[in-house]
């Protein structure tokens, strides 16, 4: 099993969108998937269709007197599974301060699933937190999806440096471009040239597209409803990238 997640500091950058299709194209090539959407905005438990709600809340999951599994959901997909968000989601760094190891807390609670799913993907609010530090020590690949500009590029290394200083695992960071617009000169050249100077970089990058935006409306991965898009194209190329480099092998059956 192993495990994914969609992390930046910064909000609205496609975290949500990556995880969700990413999700969804794992688990149409027949990997078995659980998404947890870690964000009490439930972004990604809405696109799915799936009520944001854990009974006994975020509480219950921490303090392990839920067992993960019991807050599982199918979704309409097969081989994809959603934790769902919950609104309690919200007060999960302080429940992690009281927990014992907190850095450790989402690896051990994830460990029990280990023979159930192929991949996890972790759906983080955007923020720098326990959880998000909880979520860095859990991860195997922390997808960071980066807007082209010049800063972005720091925040990046930035998060580079702090993931650097960890004692044991440590997740590989690797980076692509969201929501590239095509009719600005500096995106498109920042987006064409940082992944051929750096290693951390796919190549894959998401343009910014209307189809994306769309996945609210339809409430279903863009993936899923527009296949022969662009949007999925490129998806599929940033899930082959995010597949080889995490040394995912192929599903079993
Ligand atoms: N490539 C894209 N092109 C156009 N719109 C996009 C694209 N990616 C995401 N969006 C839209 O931008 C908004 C934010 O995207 P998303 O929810 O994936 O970001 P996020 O980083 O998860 O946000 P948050 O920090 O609030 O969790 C959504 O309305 C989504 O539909
Ligand atoms: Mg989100």
């Amino acid at each position: 099993m192993k495990i994914f997640a969609t992390y930046n500091i910064k909000g609205g950058v496609g975290k949500t969108s990556t995880a969700v299709n990413l999700g969804f194209l794992a688990a149409s090539q027949g990997y078995r998937v659980l998404l947890w959407d870690l964000d009490p905005q439930g972004a990604a438990s809405f696109l799915f269709r799936i009520k944001p709600r854990v009974k006994g809340g975020g509480k219950a999951l921490i303090q392990g007197r839920r067992p993960v599994d019991a807050a599982i959901k199918g979704t309409d997909f097969d081989n994809l599974d959603l934790l769902p968000a919950d609104f309690t989601y919200r007060n999960l760094d302080l429940l992690l301060d009281e927990a014992k190891r907190p850095a450790r807390r989402l690896a051990s609670l994830l460990a029990p699933l280990e023979s159930d799913y192929d991949l996890v993907i972790l759906d983080c609010p955007p923020s720098i937190s326990l959880l998000s530090e909880s979520v860095l020590h859990a991860a195997d690949l922390l997808l960071v999806p980066l807007i082209p500009t010049t800063l972005s590029v720091r925040t990046l290394d930035q998060l580079t440096d702090f993931v650097g200083g960890f004692n044991g695992h440590r997740p590989d960071v690797f980076a692509f471009f969201s929501m590239v617009d095509r009719r600005k000169r500096l995106h498109t050249q920042i987006a064409h040239d940082l992944p051929q100077e750096r290693g951390d970089f796919a190549t894959a990058a998401i343009p910014a597209l209307s189809v994306i935006e769309q996945m609210s409306v339809r409430r279903a991965p863009v993936t899923a409803f527009a296949p022969r898009s662009q949007a999925t194209q490129q998806y599929a190329a940033l899930w082959q990238e995010a597949r080889d480099r995490a040394g995912l092998a192929a599903p079993a059956s």
